[in-house]
């Protein structure tokens, strides 16, 4: 028999009151010591309140490098942020809410103008997006450091309170650059085989488990990517079978990286605007320049179709595989397609990002019958102003003047 959205349903001893999961969403609302800030704890308890099955947070990095080049992105690489994430999984726990922290390395999707440091991958290949430099390629002794601060990081996230974590290994971030051919061109132990290639994400397994027992620990990996020798859906099925072995307590299955454009997060119509207004690239360009753009950057960087469910195929494959549920995610935003990847057998729980930023009680609107899609028109604003400042749902259209602080913003 195959799950049903508003059963309530458990991962790893984590109860949840239905199938339906806030995908990881950075906000750009932390504070500069990365700590959560109150806009976190309202948005999180809002998301709760809403009846959400739970909360993944956006990411937090493990360390310094490995940041965003977002503003205000969560960190948990140190042991002074406990107490602050103790209030924000206590505040969301009154809700009966389970909330995990996903985990995160940039990679060599970030800029080291704005984490003060080298970038740096699994090999020193340029990333056509954001690397003004070459990233450096991680030396043995660097790969154990980003290893014992993923575990660490998961240490700090058990003592907070937090449900369980989930490592980020998807969208072209460094542990998905590690398990990607494209990416990785180590000739080391780390690279070559599927299973070399996922010696850092079995190391930091291996360590949490040891060190937290069955504290729940979640993957998101990619499906596949479009880029040439990268992830596809057989080599991420193996990646999936060596995750369950590795102790894993569920796999979220996503697809893409940055540089594909808007590949993760799809959409029928380029954000091209939103783009050239606050992007480091191009918003300095003279307003006439940034007019003449717009039609190019339309065709030259269209998301890839289908816009709507495009990652339940893979997570079929993966779960066909393996027996720890499958959680799948992408543009899966109506009633009826979030009940037929559970009904035909495709995932076990559904997640959603954008839904959640236009209407944080969209799962209650669902269940009570007040609504059977949302309300998102997939424009993606969200994902490119979040450069400017604190996560919201623009709805396609940029303020004629500048943005205005985050703080002056209504709240949606
Ligand atoms: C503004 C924004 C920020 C995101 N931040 C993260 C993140 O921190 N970690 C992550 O794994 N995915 C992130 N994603 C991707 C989403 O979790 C999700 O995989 C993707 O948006 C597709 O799901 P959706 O169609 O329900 O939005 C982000 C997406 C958006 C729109």
């Amino acid at each position: 028999m195959h799950p049903t959205i508003f059963d309530t349903a458990a991962i790893s001893g984590i109860r949840l009151q239905n199938r339906l999961i806030r995908s990881a969403t950075h906000e750009s609302m932390a504070e500069s010591s990365g700590a959560p800030s109150a806009a976190h704890e309202k948005l999180y308890t809002d998301i709760a309140r809403g009846g959400a099955g739970a909360v993944i947070t956006g990411y937090a990095g493990v360390q310094q490098d490995g940041r965003t080049s977002y503003p205000g992105m969560l960190m948990m690489h140190d042991d002074a942020l406990i107490p602050s994430y103790r209030q924000l999984t206590d505040a969301v726990h009154r809700h009966g809410t389970p909330i995990i922290l996903q985990l995160a390395h940039c990679g060599r999707q970030t800029r080291s103008a704005v984490t003060g440091m080298k970038t740096v991958a699994p090999s020193a290949l340029k990333d056509l997006v954001f690397n003004e430099e070459r990233p450096h390629a991680l030396e043995e002794h660097e790969i154990e450091a980003v290893i014992a601060n993923f575990v660490s990081a998961a240490g700090r996230a058990a003592k907070a309170g937090f449900d369980g974590v989930q490592i980020h290994m998807a969208h072209g971030y460094l542990l998905a650059e590690f398990l990607s051919g494209y990416a990785n061109r180590r000739r080391d132990r780390w690279g070559g085989t599927t299973e070399n290639k996922f010696r850092i994400v079995s190391e930091i397994f291996r360590r949490i488990r040891q060190e937290q027992g069955n504290f729940p620990v979640l993957a998101k990996i990619n499906g596949f990517d479009h880029r040439r020798g990268g992830m596809r859906a057989q080599e991420a099925v193996a990646i999936a079978r060596l995750l369950e072995t590795s102790g894993c307590s569920a796999i979220e299955v996503s697809s893409g990286t940055i540089e594909e454009g808007l590949s993760i997060m799809r959409g029928p119509k380029f954000p091209a605007e939103a783009l050239l207004s606050c992007h480091f690239r191009f918003k300095s360009m003279p307003e006439p320049l940034k007019k003449a753009a717009v039609p190019l950057l339309r065709a030259a960087a269209p998301s890839p179709k289908p816009y709507r469910n495009y990652n339940l195929e893979a997570a079929k494959a993966i779960r066909d595989a393996v027996s720890i549920p499958v959680i799948a995610v992408g543009g899966i935003h109506t009633l009826g397609e979030i009940s037929a990847a559970l009904e035909s057998g495709s995932a076990d729980y559904v997640s959603m990002s954008r839904p959640f930023i236009i209407e944080r009680d969209i799962v209650r609107k669902l269940r009570e019958g007040k609504a059977t899609a949302s309300r998102c028109i997939m424009c993606n604003y969200c994902a490119i102003m979040v450069e400017e400042g604190a996560l919201r749902c623009w709805y396609g259209k940029l303020p004629r003047k500048r943005a205005e602080p985050a703080s002056e913003r209504p709240a949606l």
